[in-house]
C-alpha cells in the first residue's frame, strides 16, 4: 500500500480538479474575494422554493423515481425544448447535472481507446471526464486567435485525416472558460463536418441563457448531435444538482445504452431536486432572463479591471459568465500569478493551463451581486497594475 500502483491508472492519471485546488488556495488566504468558481449570486424562484417546501413528507419524494427523470419532468422540458431550442426528434434523459450528463454520454458514447476532439481552451471537467474512461486520446484544436472560435478547416482535416476517425467532437456554447459564442453558421459548419465523418457532436449548452448586446442562442439537431443543458446556473440551483440531456430519438439503442449507465451511478436524480427543477421552469425563461440581465455591469466592472493587461489581452465573453485574458508574456506560470494574486491582493481567478492554455486567466463575474463584484475588481485591477508595473513583489 502507499503507492500509486494500487490505484488505478485511469484514476492517477487524470487531472486534478482545478476547483478543489483552487477551494484549498481561498481557504488559505483570509478575506479573499473569489472571481473563480463559476457560479451565480442568486438562488432559484421563491415561489419554487416554496412550493418544494411543501413536499418533504409527501413518501415519493424519499422513493427511487424513474432512472431517465420523473414523467411530468421531461414532458416540461420536451416543451422547453421544442420552444425554445427547437429540438423537435430529442429524447430527453435527467441528469445530477450536466457534468454527469457528459460522463453518461461519453460512457455511452466511446470506447476506451477511441479518439476524441476539444477545442483549446477546453472544459477541464469536460477533458477530465474522458480521461477517466480510458478516452485518453484526446485531440485539442485551436481557436482563432481573436475570436477563439473552433477553426473549422482544422477539424475537417483532422477527422479526415485522423484514422481511425475521432469518435466524439465536444464544444460548450457559450463557452467554458472563455465565454465565446459560437455563431449559428459556424456551428452548422462544425455539425457537417461531424456528419461527413461519421463523428458525433456534444455540445454543452450550460449558459444558453446568458447571451449578450442582443445574442440569441440555438442549438442544432440531428442525428448525430447530442444536447446538454443544466438548471445550475440559470435557476441557481448548483447544489441542487439537475442537468439533461437531448439525444436522437431516432437512434437505435441510444436511450437504452444511457439507462445503463445511468443505473448505475445515480440510479435518478434526486427527485425533490426534480421537483425544484419543474418548479422553476413554470416560472418561464423570462425568470432567468431576468437574473441574467444585469450581469453585464459586472461584465464591464471585471473588463475595466482587466485593462492593465493591454487592450489585446482579453478574449470571449459574448455569453457565459466568463471573461479570459492573456497576461504578459514574461509569465507562462499562470498558476504562480494566480497565487500570488490570492496572497498579496486577495483575489482569486482561474489559471489558464486548467483549460490548455498556459499563461492564460479565467475570470468569472456571476458569482457576486454588483457592489461585491466592484470590489472585487478593484483588488483584480490593483492586482494587475502592480504586476505588468513592478512584477510579482512580495
Ligand atoms: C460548461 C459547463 N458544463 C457543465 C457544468 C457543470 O454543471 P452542473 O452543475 O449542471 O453539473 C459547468 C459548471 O461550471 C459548466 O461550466
Amino acid at each position: 500500500m502507499g503507492s500509486y500502483g494500487m490505484l488505478a491508472r485511469r484514476a492517477v492519471l487524470t487531472e486534478t480538479p482545478v476547483m478543489v485546488q483552487i477551494q484549498e488556495l481561498i481557504r488559505g488566504v483570509k478575506d479573499c474575494i473569489s472571481l473563480a468558481q463559476g457560479v451565480v449570486y442568486w438562488q432559484p424562484p421563491k415561489q419554487a422554493l416554496e412550493k418544494v417546501q411543501q413536499l418533504v413528507w409527501e413518501p415519493s419524494v424519499s422513493r427511487y423515481g424513474a432512472d431517465e427523470g420523473i414523467f411530468e419532468l421531461r414532458e416540461a422540458l420536451i416543451k422547453k425544448m421544442r420552444q425554445e431550442n427547437n429540438l423537435h426528434k430529442s429524447s430527453v434523459m435527467v441528469t445530477a447535472g450536466a457534468n454527469q450528463a457528459f460522463v453518461n454520454v461519453v460512457l455511452t458514447l466511446c470506447d476506451a481507446g477511441d479518439s476524441v476532439v476539444m477545442f483549446a481552451p477546453y472544459y477541464f471537467n469536460a477533458y477530465m471526464s474522458f480521461q477517466m474512461t480510458g478516452v485518453t486520446d484526446i485531440i485539442v484544436g485551436p481557436g482563432d486567435a481573436k475570436t477563439l472560435h473552433p477553426d473549422a478547416d482544422w477539424l475537417e482535416k483532422t477527422l479526415r485525416e485522423t484514422k481511425p476517425t475521432p469518435k466524439l467532437v465536444t464544444v460548450v456554447n457559450p463557452g467554458n472558460p472563455s465565454g465565446t459564442y459560437i455563431p449559428e453558421p459556424l456551428l452548422k459548419r462544425i455539425s457537417d463536418i461531424c456528419r461527413n465523418a461519421g463523428c458525433w457532436l456534444v455540445v454543452d449548452n450550460t449558459y444558453e441563457y446568458f447571451m449578450y448586446d442582443g445574442l440569441k442562442h440555438i442549438c442544432l439537431e440531428d442525428n448525430h448531435i447530442v444536447n446538454i443543458f443544466s438548471f445550475s446556473k440559470a435557476y441557481g440551483m448548483m447544489g441542487w444538482r439537475v442537468g439533461y440531456i437531448a439525444y436522437p430519438s431516432e437512434v437505435e439503442g441510444f436511450g437504452a445504452q444511457l439507462l445503463k449507465i445511468q443505473d448505475n451511478i445515480p440510479i435518478c436524480a434526486s427527485i425533490i431536486s426534480q421537483r425544484l427543477a419543474l418548479f422553476s421552469l413554470e416560472m418561464g425563461p423570462e425568470w432567468v432572463t431576468n437574473q441574467v440581465k444585469d450581469l453585464v455591469k459586472n461584465r464591464a466592472l471585471v473588463l475595466e479591471a482587466l485593462s492593465p493587461l493591454g487592450e489585446d489581452a482579453v478574449r470571449g465573453g459574448e455569453g457565459a459568465i466568463y471573461l479570459w485574458a492573456k497576461l504578459p508574456d514574461k509569465y507562462p506560470d499562470d498558476f504562480k500569478v494566480v497565487r500570488w494574486l490570492a496572497r498579496r491582493h486577495k483575489i482569486v481567478i482561474i489559471p489558464g493551463r486548467s483549460s490548455g492554455c498556459p499563461g492564460y486567466v479565467r475570470i468569472s463575474y456571476g458569482g457576486l451581486v454588483e457592489d461585491d463584484c466592484r470590489a472585487a475588481s478593484d483588488r483584480l485591477r490593483k492586482g494587475l497594475e502592480e504586476l505588468v508595473k513592478d512584477g510579482m513583489v512580495e
